[in-house]
């Protein structure tokens, strides 16, 4: 049976979800809704599907087995409850929202629904993120540092306070998110940021937070977007006997017997969208990060990110 989706959103991250999913053996991308009609058109055409400017228009038409939310972090709340009214199935793609109260509403809507959900989370993929995992089983973690050193994506909405939430929330919320899978839940923290006059947008462009975990652990984490490039993007941990450098792309490993790399052997963002395929066809159980699950890395985030621009200790 052809499991049908739909993509909205044909921006960037639309178009790495419609190169797997064309890829997936019984995987028809049905439609794909962008305000910007041009860029709906070209993915379309690439996908073989029809474009809409409305996502509206989407779901009315075309019978959909499942849906793929690639907005920017502004535009979340109306898709999502539309498809929750139709039963649709729904990846969406982090960060949730620029704010915790639309995605708290969607995840109390969802869950009343029953519905199926997956969100962009994507290190939860990493066979890497696996391999930390079993090492940490045998040393808990007791000091985690987790750093995005990067430059400002140059779409329109990123570098607004109001249109993707700042840095924090749209971005280090990877960190957060693997922090929470290797180190556990925060219990409290303190965080602060600045902008300076060279800064993009209006958000904050350098951000820190100190936070302790309920292991025990304490974590600090940075990010700042004023750089050129990507310089420094992952996520350090300390052990007894045992430090971790966690990448998207590698995990580097020090213990007693020295140190080693080890590649990632997985494409995450492959295996996020088989995985949810294989669960809407109800073959497949492996969705790692439910709307639900991802509150809990986005309230931290919203949470961080807040303190950081209003005084300091961050308020779960
Ligand atoms: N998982 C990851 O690592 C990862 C990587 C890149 C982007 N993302 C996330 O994906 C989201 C989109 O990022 P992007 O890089 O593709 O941005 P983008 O600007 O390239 O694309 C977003 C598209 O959404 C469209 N859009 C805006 N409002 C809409 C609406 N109401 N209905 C339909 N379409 C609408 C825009 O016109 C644009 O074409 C962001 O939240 C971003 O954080 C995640």
């Amino acid at each position: 049976m052809t499991t049908r989706i739909g993509l909205v959103g044909a921006g960037f991250i639309a178009g790495r979800h419609v190169d797997v999913l064309t890829s997936i053996e019984g995987v028809t991308v049905a439609g794909i809704a962008d305000p910007r009609a041009d860029r709906a058109e070209v993915l379309a055409a690439r996908a073989g599907a029809a474009a809409y400017a409305h996502w509206a228009d989407l779901l009315d038409v075309e019978r959909l087995d499942a849906l793929w939310v690639c907005v920017p972090p502004h535009a979340h709340g109306e898709v999502e409850t539309a498809a929750v009214e139709r039963g649709l199935p729904l990846f969406v793609e982090k960060p949730l929202a620029t704010d915790l109260g639309t995605a708290a509403a969607l995840a109390d809507r969802i869950d009343a629904a029953g519905l199926l959900t997956a969100v962009g989370y994507h290190w939860r993929y990493l066979d890497t993120l696996e391999l930390a995992r079993e090492l940490l089983a045998g040393a808990p973690a007791r000091l985690v540092l987790g750093t995005w050193l990067d430059r400002a994506p140059r779409v329109d909405w990123w570098a607004r306070q109001d249109g993707s939430g700042g840095q924090t929330v749209e971005q280090a919320t990877h960190l957060f998110d693997v922090a929470r899978v290797l180190v556990g839940e925060v219990e409290a923290g303190w965080a602060t940021g600045s902008r300076s006059p060279d800064g993009p947008g209006d958000i904050l462009d350098v951000c820190t937070a100190a936070l302790r975990f309920d292991s025990g652990a304490v974590g600090s984490f940075s990010n700042s977007c004023l750089l050129p490039r990507a310089h420094r993007i992952g996520v350090e941990l300390v052990a007894p006997g045992l430090g971790l450098w966690l990448t998207e792309h590698q995990l580097v490993v020090t213990d007693d017997d020295g140190e080693r790399v080890v590649d990632r052997d997985v494409d995450p963002f492959e295996a996020e969208d088989r995985a949810f395929v294989a669960a809407v066809r109800g073959e497949g159980d492996d969705v790692r990060t439910p709307y639900r699950e991802a509150l809990r890395t986005h309230r931290l985030a919203v949470a961080v990110a807040t303190a950081a621009a209003d005084g300091g200790t961050v308020r779960l």
